[in-house]
């Protein structure tokens, strides 16, 4: 395994291995690895001739106030990781490297997909998002590149931005991996107290409740809501940043759930701010009126 840190020398080297013709599977990560970043890595392995990984702590999509400084990082660990899963090239740039003096272009998605859900409690939050990965796509120019349905939302903006942009990257969004009481793998769940962890475990239990309620007959996001909430709040401690039932293409706002769609958490546990989200697959003909529990 090949540890780069500049970007020229890990630019030259994968053109080295596009021009060899094998396919190229990329993980952009920002370190403190866990169990979802290494099913992304494990899907790149098993699928591409040749996986590289990035570790970049992004400066550019941490909001003011947000916890950049703080953000948990143990390289040694993350390499050795990488290593055992076969890594041919890790990419760990220097912020300087990747944001020289002078730097001031920037990506940004326009409109609904990045103003909504995180993209208005964590202003330029996506910007600083699609301005990396670009930079990165630019860099590696992978065949495919893998993503968290975790981040549901930066899966989808960055598939906008790839489109959009005419990129060739291919974007693969691989399953949630979660804990065995179902909280969703994230390194900020480091951040967690004890108490804390045992709270969070209930934003999978509501998203989980709500589906089974709306997989049961029920279309009526109001209805399906108030029974994630009522999970939520069953202790204290857990503040709602959004809940929603959405679209699955764009991610807007459903009153009644349609044949697919998504439920969307955000919640704060101790003050840290925890996503995620759950496909629900609606029964044909439920139930649209039932305004009961409103
Ligand atoms: O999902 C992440 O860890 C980051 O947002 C990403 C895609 C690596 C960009 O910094």
């Amino acid at each position: 395994m090949k540890i780069v840190k500049s970007v020229s020398e890990m630019a030259d080297l994968c053109a080295g291995e596009r021009s060899s013709g094998r396919i190229m599977g990329f993980v952009p990560t920002m370190g403190y690895l866990h169990a979802g970043h290494m099913s992304l890595v494990r899907a790149s392995v098993s699928e591409c001739g040749l996986t590289a990984v990035s570790v970049f702590v992004n400066p550019t999509q941490f909001s003011p106030g947000e916890d950049l400084k703080k953000y948990p990082r143990n390289l040694e660990r993350d390499i050795s990781l990488l290593e055992k899963e076969k890594v041919d090239l890790v990419f760990i740039p220097e912020e300087r490297q990747m944001y020289p003096d002078g730097y001031s272009t920037f990506v940004d998605v326009d409109g609904s997909l990045t103003e909504r859900l995180c993209g208005a409690s964590r202003p330029r939050h996506f910007r600083g998002v699609a301005t990396v990965v670009t930079k990165l796509l630019n860099i590696v120019e992978p065949t495919i590149s893998y993503f968290g349905q975790k981040d549901l939302q930066q899966a989808l903006v960055i598939r906008r931005m790839v489109s959009d942009l005419n990129m060739k990257t291919i974007i693969k969004v691989m399953p949630t991996v979660r804990e065995p009481d179902g909280l969703a793998m994230s390194s900020r769940n480091s951040y967690l107290s004890a108490s804390g962890r045992m709270r969070a475990s209930l934003i999978f239990k509501a998203l989980d409740k709500a589906r089974e309620i709306a997989e049961s007959g029920q279309r009526n996001s109001g209805v399906i809501l108030k029974e994630a909430r009522d999970v939520l709040f069953s202790q204290e401690g857990v503040v709602v940043d959004y809940l929603e039932v959405v679209n699955w293409s764009d991610l807007s706002v459903l009153e009644y759930v349609e044949d697919k769609a998504y439920l969307m958490a955000a919640v704060f546990v101790d003050g840290t701010r925890l996503i995620d989200n759950i496909e629900i697959t609606a029964k044909a003909g439920g139930n649209k009126n039932d305004k009961t529990g409103i």
